[in-house]
């Protein structure tokens, strides 16, 4: 009796986790640079994603050694791993989503604008490819100076013939991040306790220096404790400068490496969310734009199933962030021609 009532229970639990999971498309995710310092933790936290089905680990060296550690994980995804570039084809085949984080990260001294000679190349290289095997999947970049290779990226899917400005994203996801870190420890009070992971700050702009631009009077939920104007500009130099902190602490190994596999990861998610029709899904990033006069522009952004829904507008800035607006324009509008002029020449 109670083991037919244990067994009706088991037969119970996996006909519903079987029906629960079988509305989920097929999805396949790509990783390229999957090795990396970054790739590494960002192909375990997609591996735990169960939006994805198939999981492609490509990098120049190494991936099969994380693809065999990271698929022994018991969650729906098959991993598969690919190293020399004639198997590159066979990574991107099928994508749905393929993120890249392939490049040099900075050391201590270095801008993100001191990698483009490296990772525009490479950026480059990796862009032909997926025009070539997965022209339809959507792009998520995040191998740095991300200003210069959306556009490098934009460029190269043009004379491919493939570019779909609505599939092509830079993630800026970790600015956010940051900014909401920052954010709710800042205002964080007795009596007040805003939970972390509730705070929401867009961040717009780039994702470089004074580039990045959070938008801390929008930051939800509101704070009540008004900060100053000083705790603002700190909060927001802080956002600005969160990368070289990282870099500086590091001590020459590298670059923000776990908190940005949680912010690509984060973004990646909302991409197969918007993939597979849910409503509503809103991420800051930096995409093709006509919301100011820059043709790239990192603002919150609807995800759908073709990509991008609707590029979202600034809403209300202070005088503060106006005065920011204004200043980063110019530098931001030199790295993206920077971008598009190496992706023209070479
Ligand atoms: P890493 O050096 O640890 O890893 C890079 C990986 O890319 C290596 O495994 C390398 O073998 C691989 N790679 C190099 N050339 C390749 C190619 N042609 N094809 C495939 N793989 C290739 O560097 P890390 O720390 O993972 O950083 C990667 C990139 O991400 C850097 O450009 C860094 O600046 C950027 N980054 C971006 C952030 C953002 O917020 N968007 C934040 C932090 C870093």
């Amino acid at each position: 009796m109670i083991r037919s009532a244990e067994s009706a229970l088991r037969r119970g639990l996996l006909r519903r986790s079987y029906t629960s999971e079988s509305p989920l498309p097929e999805r396949k995710v790509a990783i390229l640079g999957a090795a990396g310092g970054i790739g590494q933790p960002l192909s375990l936290l997609m591996k735990l994603n169960p939006l994805v089905s198939n999981l492609a680990l490509y990098d120049i060296a190494g991936t099969p050694g994380v693809a065999a550690d990271v698929s022994h994980i018991n969650t729906r995804a098959e991993v598969a791993g690919y190293m020399t570039e004639d198997q590159i084809g066979q990574a991107l085949e099928g994508s749905d989503v393929v993120i890249i984080p392939a490049g040099v990260p900075r050391k201590p001294g270095m801008t993100r604008d001191d990698l483009f000679n490296i990772n525009a190349g490479i950026v480059k290289n990796l862009c032909v490819a997926i025009a070539k095997y997965c022209p339809d999947a959507v792009v998520n970049m995040i191998s740095n100076p991300v200003n210069s290779t959306v556009p490098i990226a934009s460029e190269v899917f043009k004379k491919a013939g493939t570019y779909d400005e609505k599939k092509l994203f830079g993630v800026t996801t970790l600015d956010v991040v940051r900014a909401r870190t920052f954010f709710a420890g800042k205002s964080k009070s007795p009596g007040l306790n805003l939970v972390f992971t509730d705070v929401n700050v867009p961040v717009v702009g780039g994702h470089a220096g004074i580039t990045i631009l959070p938008l801390f009077s929008q930051a939800t939920p509101a704070s009540n404790v008004a900060l100053s104007a000083d705790e603002i500009t700190a909060l927001t130099k802080r956002t600005q400068d969160g990368g070289t902190e990282v870099v500086e602490a590091k001590a020459g190994k590298g670059s923000a490496t776990l908190s940005m596999a949680y912010a690509g990861a984060l973004f990646a998610d909302a991409c197969l969310k918007g993939l597979n029709g849910v409503p509503d899904v809103v991420e800051c990033t930096f995409v093709q734009s006509s919301i100011t006069e820059l043709p790239f522009f990192a603002s919150k952004v609807r995800l759908g199933k073709n990509g991008v829904e609707e590029v979202l507008g600034l809403g209300t800035l202070s005088d503060f962030e106006k005065e920011g607006l204004e200043k980063l324009k110019p530098e931001l509008k030199s790295s993206i021609e920077k971008g598009i002029k190496f992706a023209k020449e070479n």
